[in-house]
């Protein structure tokens, strides 16, 4: 959609993204300003943003450790899907998580978003049958 402009997430945005957040992901203990200010720093350039306008419309989080890469807070507004915003967003992630060294980049997918799941897979993604992803909650 050609008036859609993407960015990397500033921190005046912050409040905005949180919001965003709220209604448009299924939610996560880590959305916090103090999280995302800790991702800022180690990484301006890699939450990025749609928008229309001054309207907040997608977000993308091309995470990277220096070893492994994957996505998280990928989020449409739901007034503005499949206009390709979504895949705008993966593809200029990955090209920004390439230039870093990355290699293979991982999407964790809600088992309750059958939406998602064929998303990935039309940008490419392929289920991992290899990894049983473990999680555990740290810290407080
Ligand atoms: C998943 C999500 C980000 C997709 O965003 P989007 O901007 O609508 O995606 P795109 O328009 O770029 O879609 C690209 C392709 O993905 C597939 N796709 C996207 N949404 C789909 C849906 N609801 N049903 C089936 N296929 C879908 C289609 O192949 C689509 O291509 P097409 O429109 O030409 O058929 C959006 O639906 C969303 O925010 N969902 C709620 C949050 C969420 O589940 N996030 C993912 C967490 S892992």
């Amino acid at each position: 959609m050609s008036n859609i402009q993407y960015r990397a997430c500033a921190i005046d945005d912050i409040d905005t993204v949180l919001k965003f957040w709220d209604s448009a992901t299924h939610g996560g203990s880590i959305n916090t300003r103090e999280a995302i200010l800790t991702f800022l720093d180690l990484h301006p350039d890699l939450l990025l943003l749609a928008w229309d306008g001054d309207r907040l419309v997608g977000s993308v989080i091309g995470a990277w450790d220096g070893w492994r890469a994957s996505f998280a807070r990928l989020a449409v507004h739901d007034g503005y899907r499949r206009r390709g915003i979504g895949r705008e967003l993966v593809e200029r992630a990955e090209r920004l998580l390439i230039a870093k060294g990355a290699r293979r980049v991982y999407a964790n997918v809600l088992n309750d978003s059958p939406e998602a799941f064929d998303f990935w897979r039309s940008v490419g993604f392929t289920p991992n049958d290899v990894i049983e992803p473990y999680a555990k909650n740290i810290g407080r």
